[in-house]
């Protein structure tokens, strides 16, 4: 068996043994043993090309967690583990499903991506049904975006927790969470050194050093974020009334714009309508953009939803509006000379955050190390914008990390050490689809 072929068997295995009966798969099998869904996205991207039923399954199942407003929430929890379901309480909201818990929350929407990317290997026929069947689906978490996360009406989402991010501590979120979200007990327990008492009842602790996880006054945040969003009963206007924490975030919006081509594809395909207000709402999106652009960093940001101010914090998220696909080839050249100016520039590409960050370090989470699906959405992005030999380095680093130390969750950017949960179901997946894609 040569090395390529090697790895591809390695992958698959990594999936088979996470999943649970075929039907959807587990992240990680002690940290994550729930349904995610931007993980069960990404993992439908690689799974697509070893077994596309189930690739279709892990997509569907996604959709027995959508709300009756249209969310479709960032965890739906499995039967037989209770890890972390408490704190969501979903059925405090009227349109959570009565029948199985969710969160509260979303995540990313790669849901029209996984959907492209599995009708992709379909014949006419099949891609058609297969479209079909999600459409409905699809189109009405994209109404729930619009009408409930898009308050102004500009076209532009705002996220109401770092954890619908995907990039849970992302330099962005929690330079502001710093700021002025961080509740006065908390405060005080920093400030009398008690915080390290709860690292001996996280989960995350309990299996991996806590220096790989995010600090433990930055957990305490998000979960008492989570709790604010609970006492609200994950009511939008409430919570929007007196926003705590509130971003416009640049990655989940350049991931939204991408998905929004993706549905408006699959409707032509299909013969079928998008509301007229969603597509008016849905063209606003790329113009608003653009304002997010900040001529004193060259670069986009995201944007804090109740002061509109610009969170100049260079983070991954930087780069991700080349996967949107809609910025001009001279912002998209300014994006790819930064990617490879010094801050940037790591043995392995790329950091969650450059080395002149103050937040970097290369073994925590969102705030350094390499992960595998944000270099999936960067490489896509440079080849859209033709930077192939770019893309190329990408994936060749990604293939080369997995390759060298296994599926795990995040690798140093400085030696490639590989952190984090293992094996990460997400990493396997998108190593199948980077081997199996033509570059
Ligand atoms: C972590 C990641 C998030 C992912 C989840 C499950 O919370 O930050 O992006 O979806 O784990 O893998």
């Amino acid at each position: 068996m040569d090395g390529q072929t090697k790895l591809l068997e390695y992958c698959k295995a990594v999936l088979d043994n996470n999943s649970v009966r075929g039907g959807w798969t587990k992240p990680a099998p002690n940290l994550y043993p729930h349904q995610w869904l931007w993980d069960s996205c990404f993992i439908a991207i690689g799974l697509r090309h070893h077994d596309i039923k189930r690739a279709q399954k892990e997509v569907k199942n996604l959709f027995r967690g959508q709300w009756k407003n249209g969310m479709i929430p960032n965890i739906i929890y499995g039967a037989d583990e209770h890890y972390g379901d408490d704190i969501w309480k979903s059925k405090v909201s009227k349109d959570a499903p009565r029948n199985l818990k969710t969160s509260g929350i979303t995540q990313p929407p790669m849901l029209a991506e996984a959907i492209v990317k599995i009708g992709e290997l379909l014949n006419q026929k099949d891609r058609k049904k297969w479209y079909k069947d999600c459409f409905e689906s699809l189109v009405r978490y994209h109404e729930w975006l619009y009408r409930e996360r898009d308050p102004r009406n500009d076209g532009i989402v705002t996220l109401v927790h770092p954890w619908e991010s995907g990039l849970d501590n992302s330099p962005v979120w929690m330079s502001e969470m710093h700021q002025n979200q961080l509740p006065l007990w908390i405060k005080t327990f920093k400030f009398m050194h008690l915080h390290n008492i709860f690292n001996v009842f996280r989960r995350n602790t309990k299996y991996l050093p806590a220096y790989e996880r995010i600090d433990v006054i930055d957990a305490l945040g998000l979960y008492s974020a989570a709790r604010r969003l609970r006492r609200k009963q994950y009511n939008t206007t409430k919570i929007l009334r007196h926003t705590q924490l509130c971003i416009e975030d640049l990655a989940f919006n350049s991931i939204l714009i991408r998905a929004n081509t993706h549905l408006e594809d699959i409707a032509k395909e299909i013969n079928q309508e998008i509301p007229g207000w969603l597509r008016s709402r849905i063209k606003k999106t790329p113009h608003s953009l653009e304002l997010l652009w900040d001529e004193s960093t060259q670069q986009y940001s995201s944007r804090n939803y109740s002061t509109f101010e610009l969170i100049k914090e260079p983070t991954i998220m930087t780069f991700l509006p080349l996967y949107a696909g809609t910025i001009s080839a001279s912002r998209a050249k300014k994006l790819v000379e930064l990617l490879k100016s010094r801050a940037w520039s790591t043995k392995f590409l790329v950091p969650t955050a450059p080395k002149n960050s103050k937040f970097f370090s290369p073994t925590r989470y969102w705030q350094g190390p390499v992960w595998i699906n944000t270099n999936w959405l960067i490489a896509d992005g440079l080849k859209r914008y033709g930077y192939v030999n770019e893309a190329n380095e990408v994936i060749k680093n990604s293939v080369t990390l997995v390759n060298d130390h296994g599926s795990y969750e995040y690798f140093s950017p400085l030696d490639g050490r590989p952190s984090g949960a293992h094996p990460f179901s997400w990493t396997a997946a998108l190593t199948i689809d980077f081997l199996k894609s033509d570059t």
